[in-house]
């Protein structure tokens, strides 16, 4: 039986995103060298201690990256970026070293038409992450409170959810 999911790109598989064209082995290449950088680093690798199939990580981003892009999906992917972030420990000062470390390898790897698109890309979705983040954090920390309240003041804890 023969799969009809689309093909994985070959490297020189391109896509062009505002005239600005990158080719499936630029992605993979920054990706790459941007989580392997993580991997050592002293602040990153702590909330990065979540993953340990690397190989796998550097897979899923890289395709990430290529449909956010305007790529076409070439795996079975489903992301959720906001709990994830939230349980790893996402904050303002991981959000500023993670920008500048993969701004650095942006810079090392591609051209600077590249690096610009892309840059403005990751600042875009850094602000989103840090909104949505803040807004996970207040609902998660309302539902914690709730929950613990409920438990420790009144068996009916409804009465709190209806006033
Ligand atoms: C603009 C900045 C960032 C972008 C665009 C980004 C993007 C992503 C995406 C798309 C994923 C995959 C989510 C999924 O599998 O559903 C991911 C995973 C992850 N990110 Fe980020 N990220 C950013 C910043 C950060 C920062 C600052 C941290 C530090 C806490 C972080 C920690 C992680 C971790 C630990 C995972 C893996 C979660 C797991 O699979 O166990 N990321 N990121």
């Amino acid at each position: 039986m023969t799969s009809k999911k689309t093909a994985h790109p070959h490297e020189t598989d391109a896509l062009t995103l505002n005239g600005v064209e990158f080719t499936h082995r630029d992605i993979h290449t920054v990706v790459d060298l941007f989580y392997s950088r993580v991997q050592t680093d002293p602040l990153l690798s702590v909330p990065f201690m979540s993953v340990h199939d690397w190989p796998d990580h550097v897979k899923r981003l890289t395709h990430f990256w290529w449909i956010r892009f305007g790529g076409t999906p070439y795996m079975m992917s489903q992301y959720n970026p906001v709990e994830k972030h939230f349980f790893a420990g996402f904050n303002s000062e991981l959000l500023a070293h993670w920008l500048k470390l993969f701004h650095a390898t942006l810079k090392e790897k591609l051209s600077e038409d590249q690096y610009e698109i892309w840059a403005l890309a990751t600042l875009r979705m850094g602000h989103a992450l840090a909104a949505k983040n803040e807004m996970y954090k207040q609902e998660y920390e309302r539902a914690t409170e709730a929950r613990s309240g409920g438990e420790s003041s009144d068996t009916n804890s409804r009465k709190s959810y209806n006033c």
